[in-house]
């Protein structure tokens, strides 16, 4: 598979990009929520820009003896939910939309707490079949950038980041 390479740099401009298509599209959201670990980074980036508080969850393959399971579980969720998220404005962060697995069920699982809107931003999104459409009461999906089926590296999965760097486009 083709390896594509990414740095802080271009991450930190395509989150200030993004932001501000958030701004433009009159979405106004309350919060962030960022999924763990790869929303984590770009939701931080995205805050310098859009000034609102980021919640973190944690969604993961494997059950608590450390077996694979087929569909995803929650490792860590919000505290007080539905107070956090009742009729809040909802800005979901990740960095790609690859199988959709992942944030389509937190997509749902947000939902039963009853939030005004969600809205969803990522990073990259690959072309590809997902697992999961986008439910027909999201109204904004906010995308860096569309790519190939390709391997994305992402900057904080490298331990030198002067090569990641050598090796971005
Ligand atoms: P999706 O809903 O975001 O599409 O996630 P999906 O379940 O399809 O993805 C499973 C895991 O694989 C996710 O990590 C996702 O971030 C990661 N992944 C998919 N494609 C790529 C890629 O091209 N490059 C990298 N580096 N990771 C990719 P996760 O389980 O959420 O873990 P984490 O890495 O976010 O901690
Ligand atoms: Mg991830």
């Amino acid at each position: 598979m083709e390896k594509i390479y990414i740095t802080y740099n271009q991450i930190h401009n395509t989150m200030k990009d993004l932001s501000e298509q958030v701004k433009a599209s009159g979405f106004n959201p309350d919060l962030m929520v960022a999924i763990g670990t790869g929303g984590f980074i770009p939701a931080r980036m995205a805050k310098t820009f859009l000034n609102i508080p980021i919640l973190t969850v944690g969604i993961a393959y494997y059950d608590l003896d450390d077996n694979p399971t087929e569909k995803p579980t929650i490792t860590q969720w919000m505290d007080q939910p539905d107070k956090q998220i009742r009729g809040k404005k909802v800005l979901l962060v990740d960095e790609v939309d690859d199988t959709r697995a992942t944030i389509g069920f937190c997509l749902d699982e947000l939902k039963k707490h009853e939030p005004a809107e969600i809205a969803i931003c990522v990073i990259h999104n690959k072309k590809k079949k997902k697992k999961h459409e986008i439910p027909d009461w999201i109204n904004h999906y906010f995308i860096g950038e569309n790519l190939q089926d390709e391997w994305i590296c992402y900057p904080w999965d490298a331990e030198d980041t002067d090569m990641q760097d050598k090796l971005s486009r």
